[in-house]
C-alpha cells in the first residue's frame, strides 16, 4: 500500500516536471508561455517556483508513462488520464496550462488546468476528487505559505491560484487559495493550527462578497480565537487584476493597509448598491445592520451607532432603541 502510494506520487512528480519542461523549452509550449509572460505578466522564475506547465494535445504523459513501464493501476489511480471502456486514451488536461496542486508536505497530488480558449465554457478544470485530491481539505500553496505563516505572516485566503501568486509577488507569503470550492471547516482548522490571524481576500465582485459573508461566521465558529480580517477590493477586481491593471505597488498597498474588521466589512457591504439618502433604502440598510451589530463587541456597537447618527442624522436614542428592539426579538 505504501509502495503503491509512492508510485503514484512519483507519477505526479514526473508529470509536473514534464509539463513544465514542455512549457519552458519546447515549441509546443510557446503559445502558453507567451500567454503567461505577456498576458498574465509572470516571469520564468515565478513559473518555475510554482511549477506551472503546459499539456500539449499529443498525450505526452501517456507515452512517457508507457515508456517508463508505469503500471496500469498506478496510472488509473492518479487520475491524470481519461479512460474509454477501461482503456487509458489520453492526457486529462490536454491543451491546458496547468498548476500543480501540492499537499501540505509539498507533494504534487493533482493539477488544475486553465484553457487558453476564451470560448471554452470550462475555463478551469481540476483533478477529480480522489484519496489524494480532496478539495475540501487542500489549500493551494499551503506548502510554501506554512513557514511564513508560522513565522508571523497572516494567513491570507484567496479565491484563485493567480491571486495567490500575485500576492506572493507583493510580499504576502502567507497566501493560500481554496480551489473553486467554498471554505470548509477543515480548511479553517489547518490554518488555525498555524496562526491566530486569518485575512480573507476575495474577489471584489458579488460572488466574492457572498463568499466573505459566509466565511466570516464559519471561521468564528470553528476557530473562535482567530482574529479575522477582510480586504475588500474595489471595482470587481480580483487581486491578480489589481496587480496587472493598477500595478504591483497598488496590490502591495491593498494587502498591507486596507484590512477591515468583519464588522466594518459587513457594515460597508450592506451599504453597497443603496442610496442612503432615500428613506426606504436607508431603513432597509438599518435592517441589514442590526444582525451585524448584534454579533459585534460593545465597543464596536457604540462606534457604529455613533457613525450612523453622524452620517445619516438619526438620533442616538432612536438608533439604540431600534437596535435593542432587534436584540429582544433575536435573543
Ligand atoms: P483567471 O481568469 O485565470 O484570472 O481566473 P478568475 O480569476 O476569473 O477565476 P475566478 O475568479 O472565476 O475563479 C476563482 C477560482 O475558481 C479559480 O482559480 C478556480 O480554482 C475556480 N474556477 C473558476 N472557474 C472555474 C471553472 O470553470 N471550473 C472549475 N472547476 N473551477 C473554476
Ligand atoms: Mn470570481
Ligand atoms: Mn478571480
Ligand atoms: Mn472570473
Ligand atoms: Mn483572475
Amino acid at each position: 500500500r505504501q509502495e503503491k502510494f509512492q508510485r503514484i506520487y512519483e507519477l505526479y512528480n514526473a508529470a509536473q516536471k514534464l509539463y513544465t519542461h514542455i512549457l519552458l523549452n519546447t515549441t509546443a509550449g510557446e503559445q502558453a508561455l507567451r500567454y503567461l509572460l505577456k498576458e498574465r505578466e509572470l516571469d520564468e522564475e515565478t513559473i518555475k517556483k510554482y511549477g506551472l506547465g503546459f499539456v500539449p494535445s499529443n498525450n505526452v504523459l501517456l507515452s512517457y508513462a508507457r515508456e517508463h513501464d508505469v503500471d496500469e493501476p498506478t496510472m488509473k489511480a492518479a487520475e491524470l488520464f481519461l479512460e474509454r471502456d477501461g482503456e487509458l486514451v489520453r492526457d486529462r488536461f490536454n491543451n491546458r496550462v496547468v498548476w500543480p496542486i501540492k499537499n501540505e508536505r509539498g507533494q504534487v497530488v493533482g493539477f488544475s488546468g486553465r484553457s487558453l480558449d476564451p470560448d471554452n465554457p470550462a475555463k478551469y478544470m481540476n483533478s477529480p476528487e480522489s484519496p489524494f485530491f480532496n478539495k475540501g481539505k487542500l489549500l493551494y500553496n499551503l506548502d510554501l505559505a506554512k513557514g511564513p505563516i508560522r513565522a508571523g505572516q497572516p494567513a491570507m485566503i484567496f479565491e484563485g491560484f493567480m491571486d495567490v501568486i500575485s500576492a506572493a509577488m507583493a510580499g504576502a507569503e502567507g497566501a493560500v487559495a481554496t480551489m473553486g470550492t467554498a471554505l470548509t471547516e477543515d480548511h479553517v482548522r489547518s490554518l488555525a493550527k498555524l496562526t491566530e490571524r486569518i485575512i480573507l481576500v476575495y474577489d471584489g465582485d458579488a460572488a466574492g462578497q457572498k463568499a466573505a459573508k459566509r466565511s466570516i461566521p464559519l471561521i468564528k465558529t470553528v476557530a473562535p480565537k482567530v482574529e479575522i480580517g477582510v480586504i475588500a477590493l474595489a471595482d470587481n477586481r480580483d487581486p491578480d487584476e489589481v496587480r496587472r491593471e493598477l500595478g504591483l505597488p497598488a496590490l502591495k498597498q491593498a494587502l498591507e493597509q486596507s484590512t477591515q474588521t468583519p464588522t466594518e466589512y459587513l457594515f460597508n457591504a450592506a451599504k453597497l448598491g443603496k442610496n442612503l439618502q432615500n428613506q426606504a433604502q436607508y431603513l432597509d440598510f438599518l435592517k441589514e445592520v442590526w444582525p451585524i451589530l448584534a454579533d459585534a463587541s460593545p465597543v464596536e456597537q457604540d462606534y457604529f451607532l455613533q457613525k450612523l447618527a453622524e452620517e445619516y442624522g438619526s438620533s442616538m436614542e432612536a438608533l439604540r432603541s431600534e437596535f435593542e428592539d432587534y436584540q429582544r426579538r433575536h435573543p
